[in-house]
């Protein structure tokens, strides 16, 4: 469908401020001039040394979670207002580590959405089944309530502000990438509800991304699938030269 790809970096929590101003250094001329839309999601202490060293280049820096009030007394929690001032563009939530391990539920991540939004930070909504959902044939129902429950009550216009990824819970960190049909056959689905929920015209403007065991050998395979707008990339995002190698994958997509 023509969207320029996406490739987004997911830093978690490696990483230092200098450690990140060094890989932008080298990261940057290693993509000079390709036609991918770049993202890093660093650590919340790297946010606005990245963001100064990487203005002016092709590469926006943003957050890997926020709290969904405005303010108040939420002791080591952080405000989307906060993150744009240091220099964040865009938030990821949802990812299934935050789900897993921190108690974020699909009301926490509808409400974060609805705030980042409202202050103008691009959500990116994460969403994935686990291995046992699957399993069980579960994948579409579990998606399906990820979905609706994340984005009901947004209007059209602002739904086209968020993109979404796929991240199956059992692809990410393990290896194991789903196989470019499992993932096509998810994003069409995806794609499916969108449109339940917006119309076609507008769910076909929303970038659904793949995430889980991205590396060089299987971006291509993953990126030209029809509903695959780009890649969330974890551990194979911590060297620049290997970023680079995935970002030259997506430069070479079938549009
Ligand atoms: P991975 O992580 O690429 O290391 O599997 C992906 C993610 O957590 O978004």
């Amino acid at each position: 469908m023509g969207l320029k790809p996406y490739l987004i970096g997911n830093w978690k929590m490696y990483k230092t401020a200098r450690e990140a101003v060094d890989f932008i250094e080298t990261f940057v001329p290693l993509v000079a001039g390709y036609q991918v839309n770049f993202f890093l999601a660093v650590p919340f202490t790297s946010i606005a040394s990245a963001a100064h060293i990487a203005k002016n280049t092709a590469l926006l820096i943003g957050a890997q979670n926020m709290h969904e009030s405005r303010e108040g007394a939420f002791t080591g929690e952080i405000a989307s207002l906060m993150l744009k001032e240091a220099g964040a563009a865009f938030v990821l939530i949802g990812h299934c580590e935050r789900r897993a391990l921190c108690g974020e539920t699909d009301e926490t991540v509808r409400k974060k959405i609805i705030r980042a939004l409202a202050d103008d930070l691009l959500p990116i909504l994460c969403i994935g089944e686990s291995w046992d959902e699957k399993e069980s044939g579960d994948t579409e129902k579990v998606l399906k309530k990820q979905i609706i429950s994340a984005l009901h009550g947004i209007q059209s216009q602002d739904a086209k502000k968020i993109l979404l990824s796929y991240e199956p819970v059992w692809a990410i960190g393990t290896g194991k990438s789903a196989t470019p049909g499992i993932a096509q056959k998810a994003h069409a689905f995806i794609r499916s509800e969108l449109t339940s929920l917006f119309g076609s015209q507008t769910a076909s403007q929303i970038p659904i991304l793949y995430g889980g065991s991205v590396n060089p050998g299987n971006a291509k395979e993953l990126i030209d699938e029809p509903d695959i707008n780009g890649l969330l990339v974890g551990g194979a995002s911590l060297d620049p030269e290997i970023f680079a190698q995935i970002a030259k994958k997506l430069t070479e997509k079938n549009l």
